[in-house]
């Protein structure tokens, strides 16, 4: 039994996820990846505290809401509920599942603001820049080339706000120095190159970190037009889920600083710059550790919603079982490199390394103890002179997966266990059961061989807990193992520790092995129709994509007539908008619209076109647009809505 006394202890997080979208694939690596650790360290004595959660302001998020015709926190509740019952699918052991909507969120947010407002860290300005809502992210004219976000590539827009400014420039050199000091702070090395060089090296500037132009944040409470800045609100979270700033924090004094943040690589910035910054700001320890995975792509591409080219998790589970999805996720690709996901390569893991390797292994064990000696090994044995290879291996086996697993080299961890499994099942042709079954002096031999491959089952099932707990607790039912002391980590550094008495109980065929070929049309199908009922596509609408309902006032409102173009060329240096002189009537308007990619200027004059007339005039790259020219829009082709007469100047109702 552990010392609860001198028990250490350990905090893990993984980011908080947007709760706009289905979580894909992609999104479940995050998090079975910070779950196997948890359950690792759990197993290796450490009290853990594991939290996950949602980050559920922002203009995003308020868009989505709008766009779904819902109150945001309406919206938030269901797509939340969806996300936890994934998490139940994937068997996430969160200690904490914590929600940046929870009232004592809110209430620590506003006094971490207001206390670096008081020590001159947040001062008040104007923000004038560019703004990329998806991400959430501010950057510069010179990041923002063509309008277009540096991160995701989709349009950024301008925007000239009142701010507060966090004094993040003040912290360039700190930080450089907190990484060179600590080595182990960002990982893996790549990113710590990536953050110094691309970021550090070339100087910070101070961050905005307020918003008045939407209200669905957290209001900063002496001046409350502005709303926090959506990630200063989200990377808190990690310490007001302990009760940092209120009277109950103690775990904060035990669990701060976290022994480890998980997350995806493009958001290491904010966990590495933003996030260190603001601790020192308010003079907190930083993490000790925060780990940069790669991302599961389709192809070349990262997978993701707004690609169309996402997994989802629970079509996988529910086919192949939480397990398989867990040991595709952890085995498959490196921690930290990018890379593919392939039905394929599911599919020959599956087949491979579960079915044909463990699987099997299991089987054969409980079907040749039951065949051989009607399910219970007699109690003498005499080893044979292929015992000794699969212990030593057994021993440094266990070795090397701690080492990996405190690496988070899981893929690397897990082909050293697989090595083991398959000399194991090698040991069976070594030893051949089946010829020492015909010889009757040769019983004791043949129960020793029974007990060598249940032992290290045994082992085996104990080091794959944190990653397949469901194939286990399956290995120690067949093997009725039940006494806790076979089933702690410990455990697995001895052979030997199973009683002499085993006893099996016939079980399900752990992974059956699966038809590949008739699978994988089977499989490209169900994720394609999965995929086209979660994306927006020519023909269906989604509810991302029905606006609410409206009543014929509202419609009223919007003044729509018909126009001629009589000029139209493309805006200086853009590809993407055409600049048109519109006829309504008496009156001619300029009118901006980015439509250059369908339309070439000289096809756009002499058309007849429909105008939304009352719409309050913009600047798009300096060119004043005075209306909009209706189009319809299936996301890959465009068609500017026309009328087919001539009825300039005249209303459209
Ligand atoms: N809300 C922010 C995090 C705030 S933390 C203070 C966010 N949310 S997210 O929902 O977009 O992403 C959550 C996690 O999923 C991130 O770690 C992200 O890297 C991960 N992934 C999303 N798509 C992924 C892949 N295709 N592959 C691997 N991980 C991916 O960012």
């Amino acid at each position: 039994m552990e010392n609860l006394k001198n028990q250490k202890n350990y905090y893990i997080t993984t980011p908080i996820f947007y709760p706009n979208t289905n979580l894909h694939i992609g999104h479940s690596y995050t998090t079975v990846a910070a779950d196997t650790i948890a359950k690792y360290k759990k197993m290796r004595g450490y009290n853990v505290k594991f939290m996950t959660g949602t980050d559920e302001h922002g203009q995003k998020i308020e868009k989505s809401a709008k766009d779904a015709g819902q109150p945001p926190i309406e919206y938030i509740n269901t797509v939340v509920d969806g996300i936890i019952e994934l998490w139940k699918h994937l068997n996430i052991d969160y200690d904490h599942f914590w929600r940046t909507t929870d009232p004592k969120h809110i209430e620590a947010v506003q006094k971490i603001f207001e206390e670096l407002f008081k020590k001159g860290e947040i001062y008040k300005g104007v923000y004038e820049d560019f703004y990329c809502t998806p991400c959430e992210t501010f950057f510069t004219e010179l990041q923002a080339k063509d309008s277009k976000c540096p991160d995701c590539g989709r349009e950024v827009e301008k925007v000239k706000e009142d701010a507060y400014f966090f004094r993040l420039s003040k912290y360039t050199n700190m930080l450089i120095e907190h990484i060179e000091n600590n080595p182990d702070f960002i990982m893996p090395k790549t990113r710590q190159n990536e953050m110094i060089n691309n970021f550090l090296k070339p100087g910070l500037e101070d961050l905005c970190v307020s918003r008045t132009s939407f209200k669905w944040g957290v209001p900063v409470s002496f001046d409350t037009d502005h709303v926090v800045y959506v990630w200063v609100d989200a990377l808190t979270n990690y310490i007001t889920l302990l009760g940092y700033t209120s009277q109950d924090n103690d775990l904060y004094k035990q669990f701060w600083p976290a022994d480890l943040q998980i997350m995806g690589k493009e958001i290491m910035r904010f966990h590495t710059i933003i996030w260190p910054a603001i601790l020192m700001a308010l003079n907190e320890p930083l993490p000790k550790q925060v780990f940069g995975h790669g991302w599961l792509l389709m192809g070349s591409e990262k997978m993701s919603k707004s690609k169309g080219n996402v997994v989802d998790p629970i079509v996988l589970v529910e086919r192949y079982g939480v397990d398989a999805i867990r040991y595709f996720l952890m085995r498959e690709v490196a921690f930290g490199s990018d890379g593919n996901f392939t039905n394929e390569a599911l599919i020959s893991r599956i087949n491979f390394d579960l079915a044909n390797d463990l699987g099997n292994l299991l089987s054969r064990t409980v079907a040749m103890i039951e065949k051989y000696f009607d399910s219970h090994i007699p109690v003498e044995h005499c080893p044979t002179a292929y015992d000794e290879p699969i212990k030593e291996l057994a021993t440094s086996t266990v070795a090397i997966f701690e080492e990996n697993m405190d690496k988070l080299m899981f893929s690397d961890a897990l082909s050293t266990l697989w090595v083991f499994v398959r000399r194991t099942n090698k040991y069976i042709d070594e030893t051949t059961p089946w010829l020492l079954a015909k010889d009757e002096n040769k019983r004791d031999e043949l129960a020793n061989v029974m007990y060598v491959l249940s032992e290290s089952l045994r082992i085996i099932a104990v080091l794959i807990t944190p990653i397949m707990q469901n194939t286990t607790k399956e290995i120690f039912m067949q093997l009725n193992i039940t006494d806790s002391a076979l089933q702690t980590w410990d455990s697995a550094k001895a052979f030997g520790l199973l009683p002499k008495d085993v006893r099996v109980t016939k079980g399900s065929v752990i992974f059956p092995r699966i038809d590949k070929v008739k699978e994988l049309k089977e499989l490209e199908e169900l994720l394609h129709k999965t995929v086209s009922a979660t994306q927006p596509t020519t023909t269906q609408k989604t509810v991302e994509d029905t606006k609410p309902e409206i009543t014929i006032e509202d419609f009223a409102k919007i003044e729509l007539k018909v126009g001629k173009i009589i000029a139209c060329e493309l805006v200086k240096k853009s590809d993407r908008l055409l600049k048109s002189q519109v006829q309504i009537g008496e009156e001619v308007r300029q009118i901006v619209s980015g439509i250059a990619k369908y339309y070439e200027p000289s096809e756009m004059v002499g058309r007849q076109v429909i105008v939304v007339a009352n719409l309050k005039p913009v600047k798009l790259r300096g060119e004043i647009s005075q209306g909009m020219i209706l189009a319809a829009d299936d996301g890959s082709d465009l068609g500017i809505v026309t009328v087919d007469k001539e009825m300039n100047g005249a209303e459209v109702r």
